[in-house]
């Protein structure tokens, strides 16, 4: 009586357990945002190492503030520091053939949206929303990766918040 009672008390845990773990799995790939695979990139650049020093953001991603686009870096923007800065790493090496042939180095785009959405990046950073609030800790990235997932429902639900939220919510803000 008791041996049997204790091997079916000993069962119910372990289907207990079972679903505990299937839950567990289940709400892992349920809430976590859908990262996309970091996206191979011409040069191994390295956001950590350069925010380390102390280089801002803007520095860069110059026309963050004044357009709709945040801009990328030029070759000799990179090279105003490397031509003196480690310029017998390999890795600095391939950015100086780019200036040497006086090409642009092909990043690849890490976050797009649709061409039917209109987005402004200076109106955004103007209003006090920072790059982290949608990019993420850039800083203690290598090559930037996607955080989230920048889909219209991302869009509304910060806009929904906002203290104009009626007007943000209004779909030619987005689509013109
Ligand atoms: C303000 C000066 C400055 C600018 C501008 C700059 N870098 Fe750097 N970069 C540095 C310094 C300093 C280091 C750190 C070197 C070290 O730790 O040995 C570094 C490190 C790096 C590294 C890491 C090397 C490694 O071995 O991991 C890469 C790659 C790199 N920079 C690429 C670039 C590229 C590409 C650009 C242009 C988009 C750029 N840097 C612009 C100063 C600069
Ligand atoms: C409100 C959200 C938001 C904020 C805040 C934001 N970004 Fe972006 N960023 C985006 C979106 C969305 C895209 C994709 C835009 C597109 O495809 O038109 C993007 C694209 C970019 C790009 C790609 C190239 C380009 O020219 O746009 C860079 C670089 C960038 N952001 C850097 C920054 C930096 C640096 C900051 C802070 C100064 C910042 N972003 C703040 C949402 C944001
Ligand atoms: C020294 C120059 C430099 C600095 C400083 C810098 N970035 Fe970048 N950033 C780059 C380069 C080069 C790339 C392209 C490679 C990559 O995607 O990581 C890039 C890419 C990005 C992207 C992806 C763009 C896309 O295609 O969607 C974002 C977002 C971004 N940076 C945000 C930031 C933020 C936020 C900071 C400050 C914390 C910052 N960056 C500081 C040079 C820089
Ligand atoms: C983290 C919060 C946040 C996120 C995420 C966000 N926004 Fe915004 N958005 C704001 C704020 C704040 C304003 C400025 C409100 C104001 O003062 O008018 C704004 C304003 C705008 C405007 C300007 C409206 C005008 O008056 O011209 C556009 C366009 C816009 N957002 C598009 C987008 C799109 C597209 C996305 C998603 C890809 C997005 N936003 C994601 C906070 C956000
Ligand atoms: C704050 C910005 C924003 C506002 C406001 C907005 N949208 Fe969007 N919308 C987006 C973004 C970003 C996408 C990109 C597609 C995605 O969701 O991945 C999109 C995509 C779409 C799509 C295409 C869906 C698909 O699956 O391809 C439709 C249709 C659409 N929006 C309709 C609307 C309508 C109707 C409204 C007003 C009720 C509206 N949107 C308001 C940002 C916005």
């Amino acid at each position: 009586m008791n041996l049997s009672n204790n091997s079916s008390r000993k069962q119910k845990i372990i289907i207990l357990v079972g679903v505990l773990i299937v839950v567990i799995v289940a709400a892992f790939f349920l809430l976590t945002p859908k990262t996309m695979a970091e996206s191979p990139q011409p040069v191994a650049f390295t956001h950590q190492a350069m925010v380390k020093l102390g280089v801002d953001c803007l520095f860069c991603h110059e026309t963050a503030r004044e357009s709709p686009a945040a801009g990328m870096p030029s070759v000799a923007k990179c090279m105003g520091c490397h031509n003196v800065v480690d310029p017998t790493n390999p890795i600095i090496q391939q950015v100086a053939v780019y200036w040497k042939n006086q090409q642009p180095i092909p990043w690849q785009r890490v976050n797009q949206l649709p061409r039917f959405v209109y987005f402004d990046h200076a109106v955004h950073v103007n209003s006090g929303v920072n790059c982290e609030a949608c990019h993420g800790d850039v800083a203690h990235m290598t090559i930037a990766q996607p955080v989230v997932k920048m889909d219209m429902g991302w869009c509304l639900s910060c806009h929904e918040k906002q203290p104009n939220a009626s007007q943000l919510m209004d779909c030619d803000v987005c689509h013109r």
